[in-house]
């Protein structure tokens, strides 16, 4: 079994994919891992919305510049009113949980042996446009998700150094 870090080291944003499409197996391995993403409190205020149907597909790319023509996009979304709320500061976990399920899925895309890439830079408000489905959720992020063609982009490698990374105390 492949390590972890040999994993997350292989893992990469594919933004090119062939028109094969995922297997329903797969589909199901990567919400399995989104489900058993933790939460604070284990509140779990996020949902997933899998799109497959090329008049859907077809509509997120009036959303985003993002969506690189892929078989399957998951979308993640939270709701805050459902979120654990840090007394402190009064911040909201929502987000902060939909990125670890995010994570889990793109984790577990890579281990599959796909691709997909993390995409933030989508409208929103247009997004529940299309997909009225998402309704009063607040969608965080789309992974279209397929058989790997694309390589690994120049920043890819970029990664800050150690020592500029971590402070040991
Ligand atoms: C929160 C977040 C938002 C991102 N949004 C986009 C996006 O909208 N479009 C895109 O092509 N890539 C997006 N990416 C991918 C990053 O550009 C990519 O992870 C980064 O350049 C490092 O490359 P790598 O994933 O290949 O290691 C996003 C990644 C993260 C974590």
């Amino acid at each position: 079994m492949k390590s972890f870090l040999t994993l997350a080291a292989e893992r990469y944003s594919c933004r090119a994919f062939t028109k094969e499409p995922v297997a329903d197996e797969d589909i199901q391995h990567i919400l399995e891992a989104a489900r058993l993403a933790p939460t604070a409190v284990n509140r779990q205020p996020v949902h997933i919305w899998v799109v497959q149907a090329r008049e859907y597909r077809d509509k997120l790319k009036e959303t985003s510049a993002y969506t690189y023509d892929a078989p399957v996009i998951f979308i993640v979304g939270c709701r805050p009113e459902d979120a654990w709320v840090r007394k402190y500061d009064g911040k909201n976990g929502a987000e902060i949980d939909a990125a670890i399920v995010g994570t889990h899925i793109m984790m577990e895309v890579a281990d599959l042996g796909l691709g997909c890439t993390w995409v933030g830079s989508f409208d929103p408000a247009k997004l529940k446009e299309v997909l009225p489905q998402i309704g009063e959720w607040v969608p965080v992020a789309m992974f279209p998700v397929g058989h790997i063609l694309g390589e690994p982009s120049a920043r890819h490698s970029e990664r800050k150094a150690m020592e500029d990374l971590v402070t040991k105390l």
